[in-house]
């Protein structure tokens, strides 16, 4: 189990440049398996939640070949059937695209169920939903899910919770299936929008895609032979951006979409911080004599405050002027994460999706763990500013979706080492 070792007290400096999306590059890997020629995608990120989806589609017969600069060559055409024997698809959430992709191409497709980070139940009814609205009937069995479909069909589908996952995977199955589906009530995360670019660039006609109402006019062929360049990952950029406010430092966050931060950085200049956007950058810093105030936010569905994002802000409030409020709305239990910082000293009061978080108490560094992805960012960041040093376990939870997360954070300064044991 690694582990990273944090001397805390560095203001972090400098210009740090954003990998491509994680949860982008799922959907879109997983969606070039529906395709009938080769494509290449460039800034998939090399994080170990992709390098997985890449070995479970090759174990299906895709042949997947990384390039030097990154870039990810893929020719699903070998391919011949929608059983996914690789037992590996449990451990990451992002297979369950396979089902939407194996279900578009071949009318089948029979996966283990799906894995990932686990903040309390995470169904996908409403992936089976879509998928059944679509003509198919679904099978559990033995750990195992399998949809199939006589005939697929397009369809008029309301979906009741906002979901990225089923938005994603329902938008897959359509694109090649006769008809016209209309998803209503989808999500509208900026990922969503890149997989709906992607599908469309390899021949696919999706419209609406980033509003509530999306159109799939299926196409009988997606001839692919396509380059596509996946978006920048909203969540890592938002992680530097605090990091930035946490160590009173002075960061650019570089190859972004500043709008796409507009949730983000409306709070931190709320909190007092700098926030200065460019075209593809945003710096971060504090001015002398800020110190940063309290505030609160509710986690939403996009465009609100991420999820995502959730644990990492919450350390920032600890070391803020006075006391906030932080509901969390998408995930029933995403504070795990709380009893760690608590033994660094934070003071936060959870009732329920609401947490308090009471601000100004001095974190010290300690031993905790990634309890997963983005609780155990949050526990970097904790880090960054305790005294003393930290010793933050079981990295392999970050390391499914921060490229490069050590290096990064060193070369703007910060005090962090990678121990393997
Ligand atoms: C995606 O998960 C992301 N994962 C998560 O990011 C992210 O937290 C989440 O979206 C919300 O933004 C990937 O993209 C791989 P949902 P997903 O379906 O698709 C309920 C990270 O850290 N729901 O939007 O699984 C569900 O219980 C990861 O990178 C149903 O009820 O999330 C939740 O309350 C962690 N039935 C809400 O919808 C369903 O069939 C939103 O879930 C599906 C979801």
């Amino acid at each position: 189990m690694a582990s990273y070792m944090i001397r805390g007290g560095n203001r972090l400096v400098g210009d740090v440049t954003i990998s491509g999306s994680k949860n982008a590059a799922l959907g879109i890997i997983a969606a070039s398996m529906l395709l009938d020629g080769p494509c290449k995608i460039d800034h998939a990120p090399n994080v170990d939640d992709i390098n997985m989806l890449v070995e479970i589609c090759r174990s299906m017969g895709a042949q997947i070949r990384r390039e030097a600069d990154g870039a990810l060559e893929i020719d699903p055409r070998f391919v011949t059937n929608g059983e996914t024997i690789d037992e590996r698809s449990r451990n990451i959430r992002g297979s369950y695209y396979l089902l939407g992709a194996m279900l578009g191409r071949f009318s089948y497709a029979s996966i283990y169920m799906p894995g990932g980070c686990n903040f309390g139940p995470r169904p996908i009814d409403l992936h089976v939903k879509g998928f059944e609205a679509l003509g198919a009937t679904t099978v559990f069995e033995h750990g195992r899910i399998t949809v199939s479909a006589e005939k697929m069909h397009g369809e008029h589908i309301f979906l009741d919770t906002v979901s990225v996952g089923a938005t994603i995977n329902i938008m897959i199955a359509a694109a090649k299936t006769e008809g016209v589906t209309v998803i209503e009530n989808a999500a509208r995360e900026p990922h969503i929008v890149d997989v709906a670019n992607f599908l469309n660039t390899m021949g696919a006609n999706i419209r609406g895609a980033g509003t509530d109402v999306i159109r799939v006019t299926g196409v009988p062929v997606l001839p692919g032979n396509v380059s596509y360049s996946i978006i920048p990952d909203q969540i890592e950029a938002g992680t530097y951006m605090l990091a930035a406010a946490l160590t009173r430092g002075d960061v650019t966050v570089r190859n972004i979409i500043p709008k796409h931060m507009e949730p983000l950085s409306a709070k931190l200049e709320e909190m007092g911080a700098c926030v200065v956007s460019g075209d593809d950058s945003i710096r971060v810093f504090i001015p002398e004599d800020t110190v940063l105030q309290a505030t609160s936010f509710r986690t939403m569905p996009y465009p609100g405050f991420p999820t995502d994002l959730q644990p990492q802000t919450t350390v920032l409030l600890c070391t803020a002027q006075g006391n906030s409020r932080m509901t969390e709305n998408v995930w029933d239990n995403r504070f795990q994460y709380i009893d760690d910082l608590k033994i660094m000293g934070a003071n936060i009061l959870i009732s329920g999706r609401l947490a308090l978080v009471e601000g100004g108490n001095p974190l010290t560094g300690a031993k905790v763990f990634a309890r997963d992805l983005r609780a155990g960012a949050a526990m970097v960041l904790a880090g960054l500013v305790a005294e003393g040093t930290t010793e933050v376990n079981d990295v392999s939870k970050i390391e499914r979706g921060y490229e490069s997360f050590v290096r990064k954070l060193q070369d703007l300064g910060a005090d962090i080492t990678r121990i393997d044991s």
